[in-house]
């Protein structure tokens, strides 16, 4: 394969270096802004082509070594060859980029990752010949540890790890989450084939509770039931699908902001997942939430229930179709899923037409999307949540103001 040399003079959206040849951008994994780098082509399409780097002849000062022995075989993290900060300055001039499509030129303000390893809740694996994995393109790797993950997720690896090369061809998904000292493991079956999990819950412990699910539906099997837990004076439980924030050094940060952002006495939260952040708000204001998901609604039901929580409505539903119904409240929260609100949502929004929208979200660019179809509103506020430290993704929360 041919190869290049050139200078690195901008970032992807991913971290990745991006250099031009013959006029065409070329981005260039793991390869830093100002470093002379030799790679080669690896994949051309008409706009641009995707480099793989060969060697770093001029390194940069903010090059580090990559701690992690998985680094650039998992497809998980995409900055461990660079310092933690600079990291961040990359991120921020990214979503800068982004927001500048809306028009907005202020201040941006960063709230880091308490750490910058070992702050995930929660980890999916696969289930490769080898055993438990991560996957590159298509290929698995498998890991006997992730430095993204708490130390006791990292324990249940290597213990499930040895249980399940003793099924081979029943599971593809293995997927572990934790929570206040405790574990649920959720299996996920391709053939529907009867497993004893007496041996390996007792080598897991009592605080750990094990689901199955067979085409979608989690059963469980045993220990304990939900994970549970006190969150900014709640008393709350996630079922083994129910979304819960990844980070659990800063999401509690970002929902802070969220509420210190609200004005007047009505809320309305979309896509609210399992409640925590319209239960808190709930403690003070009117609140009504809306999620889709069934366990995630059920979680919220019951965290209403358990908190007397008598100013929250938390309806099952489609915001697509249940915004329409609803008066306007003085501030409305989305926290969409990656690929942002659709057309009705956003439509919904305008007609609701309320003071102020606090939107959250894990994907710049569909944020920025949506926030240019929003109707009658200007940004007045943008922060950056490290949520996903060491890897391409960052949540942002923005304030928008009705002009
Ligand atoms: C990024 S999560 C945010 C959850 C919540 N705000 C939190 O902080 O935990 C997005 C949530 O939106 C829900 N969801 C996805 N599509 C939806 C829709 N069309 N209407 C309502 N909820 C939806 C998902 O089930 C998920 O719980």
């Amino acid at each position: 394969m041919k190869e290049f040399t050139q200078k690195i003079d901008g970032v992807g959206y991913d971290g990745e270096g991006v250099c031009r040849v013959n006029g065409k951008v070329v981005f260039v994994p793991y390869a830093l802004d100002g470093e002379e780098v030799r790679f080669q082509i690896q994949q051309e399409k008409s706009s641009f082509a995707k480099g793989k780097l060969v060697e770093v002849l001029k390194k940069s000062d903010r090059r580090t070594t990559p701690p992690c022995p998985y680094f650039t075989h998992c497809g998980g993290c995409c900055y461990q060859h660079t310092d933690y900060q600079n990291e961040l300055e990359i991120k921020k001039k990214l979503l800068q980029n982004q927001f500048r499509k809306t028009g907005y030129d202020g201040e941006i303000s960063i709230h880091p990752s308490k750490s910058e390893y070992e702050y995930r809740n929660k980890i999916k694996l696969f289930v490769g010949k080898d055993g438990l994995s991560l996957k590159e393109k298509g290929n698995l790797c498998h890991i006997e540890k992730c430095m993204l993950v708490d130390d006791k997720i990292n324990e249940v690896i290597k213990k499930i790890d040895k249980f399940i090369v003793k099924h081979p061809d029943v599971y593809n998904e293995v997927t572990i989450r934790e929570e206040n000292n405790q574990i649920l493991v959720l299996f996920n079956k391709i053939k529907d084939e009867e497993v004893d999990y007496q041996g390996i819950f007792l080598v897991l412990g009592k605080n750990c509770g094990i689901y199955e699910s067979f085409q979608d539906f989690a059963i469980y099997q045993m220990g304990i039931k939900e994970l549970s837990c006190e969150e900014m004076g709640i008393t709350c439980h996630f079922s083994p699908k129910s979304f819960h924030q990844v980070n659990k050094f800063l999401y509690q940060e970002l929902y802070s902001e969220a509420i210190d952002n609200i004005i007047g006495e009505k809320v309305i939260n979309c896509y609210s997942g399992a409640g925590v952040l319209s239960g808190v708000i709930s403690k003070t204001k009117e609140v009504v939430g809306i999620e889709l998901g069934l366990n995630e609604h059920s979680d919220a039901e019951r965290l209403k229930e358990e908190n007397s929580l008598t100013n929250l409505t938390n309806l099952h539903g489609d915001c697509a179709e249940l915004l329409s119904g609803l008066a306007a409240c003085d501030t409305l929260i989305t926290d969409p899923p990656r690929k942002g609100m659709s057309k009705e949502v956003i439509e919904g929004i305008n007609q609701l037409a309320c003071k102020r929208i606090i939107y959250i979200s894990c994907d710049s660019a569909t944020m920025v999307r949506d926030i240019s179809r929003l109707t009658g509103y200007k940004i007045t506020k943008v922060s950056l949540y490290d949520m996903f430290a060491r890897t391409g993704e960052y949540e942002t929360l923005a304030v928008l103001d009705r002009v």
